[in-house]
């Protein structure tokens, strides 16, 4: 019988990890795989494809320290079927013998049948050793599955806590879900009769950690809108909107919408506009609010120039979750790493530059603007913000402590914490 699973995850990562180097989303790849499969054969695919993406690097340098010389691009498929051979391996605990024998009849059901003994070679090597055996005879980057450039740029911003930053952001991350207040007890409840373990967040507090990792919408009250999907530090920046009843807010980066939802379980009587350049993203949040049960007004438009869409009726609150180098939630999007070039970070910084400046004369003298992004580089976030309260001298910083966040001038960083939240940055101005 085919292996539809493993099939699969070799279809998903061709797509995500092409040999040229420019791949898909693993997440959009993911989804539309998703669907052919049963509960099981999805949860194998998903192992493979995340912990494929996940520790890739590893994977990869140890196969071609084996390989007398690289494979053919024309031979992806087997050459990703090994990666999935070696994380079945080292980081699954499937039994060694099985994972040996299983992927040479995937290389003969992928019609590469010249592969089999090749693959049974190097996995029977790779059964004899574990995932220590291999780390100690690599390089950090290497062990930790990093992008040269990305290392580097964790050492220079956290010179005594980056090895273990590289650690955790080959952790696999919790599900954690945030609850409306209004029905908190309620879904408290019937997560607790389905016999799900749940704890709750440390700072955030309608956030729940949900074990064992469960599909979503399968969930009580998910249907209902009594509960998304929304890692413990992503719900911190909304809280701390500062919104007069009837106020306005504007949430001027706002798709997929989890923060738009939740602005409008914290302030019903708001009025919200969830504004996004991206068209087809906005539908999402569109989604998002008729589950939730949440009246907002969507616009498309650009933050940096708000002349093309802008009513004149200033702002009491702006939440402006920034596009951002995501390196904070790459335990979830582990695919980033493959796919951000260090070209990006110096144009997202001034794109995110831009935002502030054109959206900071929108608000009300006395109104604020929480900045947030889920980076862990400074660039992007305290060094952002603070090169912002030298250009504005109308803004200060008006930051509440609500987490435990690492020494920064300005703003709360958030660091990726072993089985908690991820690594996010938040900082609250206020306009004099
Ligand atoms: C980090 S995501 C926002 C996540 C969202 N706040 C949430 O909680 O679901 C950043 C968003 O900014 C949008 N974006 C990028 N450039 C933009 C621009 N110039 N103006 C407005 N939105 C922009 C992207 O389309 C993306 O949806």
């Amino acid at each position: 019988m085919p292996d539809k699973a493993r099939l699969a995850a070799i279809k998903v990562l061709s797509q995500v990890l092409p040999a040229d180097g420019n791949g898909r989303s693993l997440r959009d790849v993911m989804t539309q795989e998703r669907g052919k499969l049963s509960p099981a054969e999805r949860g194998l695919m998903m192992d493979l494809g995340y912990g494929v993406c996940r520790h890739y690097r590893l994977l990869d340098t140890w196969l071609a320290s084996q390989m007398n010389k690289p494979l053919r691009a024309s031979a992806r498929a087997v050459h990703l079927a090994l990666l999935c051979g070696l994380h079945e391996l080292w980081f699954s605990r499937r039994p060694a013998h099985a994972v040996v024998n299983t992927w040479p009849d995937i290389c003969r059901a992928l019609k590469a049948p010249w592969a089999a003994g090749l693959v049974n070679a190097v996995l029977r090597k790779a059964s004899t050793l574990n995932e220590m055996d291999v780390r100690s005879k690599m390089n950090p980057a290497q062990s930790w599955s990093l992008p040269d450039w990305l290392w580097l740029r964790l050492q220079q911003s956290w010179p005594s806590d980056a090895a273990h930053i590289a650690e955790h952001l080959c952790d696999t991350a919790p599900l954690t879900v945030r609850l409306q207040p209004a029905h908190a007890d309620e879904v408290d409840q019937s997560l607790r009769d389905a016999s799900l373990t749940v704890t709750r967040c440390d700072f955030a507090e309608y956030g729940r950690r949900i074990f064992p990792a469960h599909n979503v919408a399968d969930l009580p009250g998910f249907a209902q809108g009594w509960l998304s999907v929304q890692d413990e530090a992503a719900q911190l920046p909304a809280v701390l909107l500062d919104v007069p009843p009837q106020g306005r807010v504007l949430d001027a980066c706002a798709a997929p919408g989890g923060k738009t939802g939740q602005i409008s379980e914290l302030f019903p009587n708001a009025d919200i506009t969830a504004l996004d350049v991206d068209g087809r993203r906005l539908k999402q949040v569109q989604e998002n609010c008729e589950r939730l049960g949440a009246q907002v007004t969507l616009l498309e438009g650009d933050a940096a120039l708000p002349a093309q869409w802008w009513d004149e009726q200033p702002f009491d609150s702006v939440l402006m979750d920034v596009p951002c180098s995501a390196t904070g939630i790459i335990r979830r999007q582990p695919d980033l790493k493959w796919h951000r070039r260090e070209a990006d970070i110096a144009a997202l910084c001034g794109l995110q530059s831009r935002m502030l400046d054109a959206i900071w004369p929108l608000i009300k003298t006395g109104g604020t603007l929480v900045y947030a992004t889920c980076s862990i580089l400074p660039e992007e976030n305290a060094e952002q913000v603070s090169a912002f309260l030298a250009r504005q001298p109308d803004a200060r910083e008006d930051t509440p402590v609500s987490a435990r966040s690492v020494e920064t001038s300005v703003g709360c960083q958030l660091l990726p914490q072993a089985g908690s939240h991820d690594g996010f940055y938040f900082a609250r101005l206020r306009k004099r």
